[in-house]
């Protein structure tokens, strides 16, 4: 099992596959899931630009699709070492299949854990 240095580093080795000639902004994320399989994404620009993914979404998509919808944990890196703050879009969706989870930041270069509930405290549920 990865420790959360670990899966933050694996985030950074996943935004070097990122796709982003437009934004030229990189971002790569690593999840566990409750069973202890390890996912990775990166984002996913595209020339019309709302069918861009993000690497969260890419991640928690990939992994929800090989049948896993428990996550325990996500870290989220972007390149230019700012901290990358999960949008609302991923937000709501980690909110789907992470709701008690932890996101990984960095902030100065300081790794900080959230709870969900920190960065959406009121997510929609049906
Ligand atoms: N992006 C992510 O992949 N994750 C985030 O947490 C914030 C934004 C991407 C989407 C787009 O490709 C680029 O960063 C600029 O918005």
């Amino acid at each position: 099992m990865l420790n959360y240095e670990e899966l933050m580093s694996k985030a950074k080795e996943a935004y070097n596959n990122s796709y982003a000639p437009y934004s030229k902004f990189c971002v790569g994320a690593a999840l566990i899931t409750d069973d202890g399989s390890l996912y990775t994404g990166c984002n996913i620009e595209n020339a019309s630009y709302g069918a861009t993914n993000c690497a969260e979404r890419t991640a928690i998509f990939k992994a929800v699709s090989e049948g896993h919808r428990k996550i325990s944990v996500i870290a989220v890196a972007a390149k230019d070492g700012s901290t990358a703050y999960p949008c609302g879009m991923c937000l709501q969706v980690m909110n789907e299949f992470m709701k008690d989870g932890r996101i990984l930041l960095e902030e100065k270069g300081q790794l900080i854990s959230y709870a969900l509930s920190e960065l959406l405290p009121h997510g929609f549920d049906l």
